[in-house]
């Protein structure tokens, strides 16, 4: 068995299905491109058949990555599987992963299939997926609570078939740990041809248990590949964190005795990409990218780390990216070397003009901000096109006067189709008020499920970005605003959902009902 452990992102794809984590088509480039840098195996960029423009950022992905496997979601039709292939034409190393629910509960309840129409149909899946890519990824949906027999069945023949690579998804995040791990071992040692597929685990965080469950699928299963998200992102309580596995297989190489080949100096800018762009901020106590992680507060802690860096900490901040956090640019650089950065950064703006624009913006914040960050950076970029691209609304300039013992009030002008619209109000807060002020105007009738600001670097001088997530009609969606004026992040961010919300959503939810 290889001692190499497949790292296969699915932030894309999985992350992206979490409600409020929509990105744009640039997003996902510039976040696919930020995989390549982190080096995993296979991005999963999406699923090709939701939209046209879901198939449109696949396609973009699988010709702009070199390095990484880049991979599309199907469901087990020959439309989808058509539109995956499609999509890949043209990457330098593809793959199709095409999956089918095998519960008795998934194929009564939602499929309305029975398990011999189930089983013919992943089995003609798969061989209708061979005439584009060799490499054919097969996950059973809700396998983990599957009958194992009827299990041992439908992966046999989809092996058979061709399928390289079996993934075992936990969907609902109800597995445990050992039983996991044996669940797979048990497959893998029932079905004749199970060593002509790498087989590999796919769990969700309902219980917290993905990263265990994933850990155990590798050292008990021998699951040499774990699907992953960056910070957890995913459905509901989320995916396996791609920096937890990841650190815990290297940090503990003495017990898994697996290699991974990714960078992981990468992970930090990887985890501040993904948080910017779809406004789910990272915990301070999250493992491994969370702002305490390597903050040795307690006075004893931090008296052993003098002495000796082993005593209290067992990996290196630095060696997951921490340092990377380092001044790039200033009030003196000039386009050039903004432009330089941009691309280093892999951040694409589509014209000379759109580059005029985000240095026009950098310069202004460089005149309000003596030290510029990557993550500044980011942040512009993330506004310039998610705030201010194709959205209606605009923000302009913003007046505000609070005082204790007054009642906050807000001036904020911003544009509408391109229209100068300029609204006031007075709310319980400056940021209440602001918001009251757009609403006067706009009258959107979305609820704000949360309001969360967050310093993007450190010191009192950071840009404070601000997440808004609005609810309208059953959709979720979220707007990031980033400013030093944190009032004025927060109305960047209001109307940035708002544009959101606008947008039409005519995509298929790859595992809806
Ligand atoms: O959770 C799940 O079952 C999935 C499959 C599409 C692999 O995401
Ligand atoms: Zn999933």
């Amino acid at each position: 068995m290889s001692d190499k452990l497949i790292v296969f992102d699915t932030t894309l794809r999985d992350g992206e299905q979490s409600p409020g984590a929509s990105m744009t088509h640039e997003e996902k480039v510039r976040i696919a491109k930020q995989l390549e840098k982190l080096r995993v195996d296979i991005i999963e960029a999406g699923f090709a058949a939701a939209s046209n423009g879901d198939f449109d950022s696949v396609r973009a992905i699988a010709l702009a990555i070199k390095d990484s496997t880049v991979c599309s979601l199907a469901r087990a039709n020959d439309r989808d599987i058509a539109r995956a292939g499609d999509a890949l034409r043209g990457a330098n190393s593809a793959r199709i992963h095409t999956f089918i629910a095998t519960s008795a509960l998934h194929m009564e309840k939602k499929l309305r299939m029975t398990p011999d129409q189930v089983f013919e149909q992943a089995r003609l899946a798969v061989r209708f997926a061979r005439q584009y890519t060799d490499n054919i990824e097969f996950s059973p949906e809700d396998g983990s609570r599957s009958d194992p027999d009827f299990l041992c069945r439908v992966l046999e023949a989809v092996i058979a078939e061709g399928a390289t690579t079996i993934n075992v998804a936990d969907t609902v995040g109800y597995a445990v740990p050992e039983q996991y791990g044996e669940f797979i071992r048990k497959l893998r040692e029932r079905i004749p041809n199970s060593d002509k597929a790498v087989w590999s685990v796919h769990c969700h965080d309902d219980l917290g248990l993905a990263v265990a469950n994933s850990l155990a699928g590798i050292k008990i299963g021998g699951a040499r590949q774990v699907e992953c998200t960056i910070n957890a992102l995913g459905e509901r309580a989320g995916n396996c964190s791609l920096e937890e596995v990841v650190m815990a297989v290297k940090t503990r190489k003495d017990y898994f005795g697996l290699d991974v080949g990714i960078d992981t100096t990468q992970i930090m800018p990887a985890s501040r990409l993904v948080s910017g762009i779809t406004g789910f901020v990272v915990q301070p106590n999250k493992a491994i990218v969370g702002a305490n992680a390597f903050a040795h507060a307690s006075g004893i802690h931090q008296d052993g780390v003098l002495k000796a860096r082993q005593t209290y900490e067992i990996m290196r901040a630095e060696d997951v990216g921490w340092a990377a956090n380092k001044i790039v640019l200033g009030k003196l650089s000039g386009r050039n070397a903004f432009k330089q950065r941009l691309q280093e950064l892999g951040i694409e703006l589509d014209s000379e003009q759109a580059v005029n624009e985000a240095f026009a913006r950098f310069k202004d914040l460089a005149d309000r901000k003596s030290e510029i960050f990557d993550e500044d950076i980011h942040a512009l970029v993330s506004g310039e096109q998610g705030e201010a691209g194709e959205g209606a609304y605009r923000f302009v300039a913003l007046a505000q006067r609070s005082e204790t013992g007054e009642r906050p009030h807000a001036r904020v002008v911003f544009s509408e189709n391109g229209k100068e619209v300029v609204a006031e109000a007075q709310g319980n807060g400056p940021v209440d008020a602001t918001v009251n002020a757009i609403e006067s105007h706009v009258r959107s009738s979305a609820e704000l499920l949360l309001f969360s600001v967050n310093a993007i670097t450190t010191g009192t001088e950071s840009q404070g970005e601000v997440t808004m997530r609005l609810s309208r009609s059953g959709r979720i969606v979220n707007g990031v605003g980033a400013d030093p004026d944190i009032v004025v992040a927060a109305a960047k961010a209001y109307l940035s959902a708002l544009n959101k919300l606008q947008s039409p959503v005519e995509k298929v939810h790859a595992q809806g009902i």
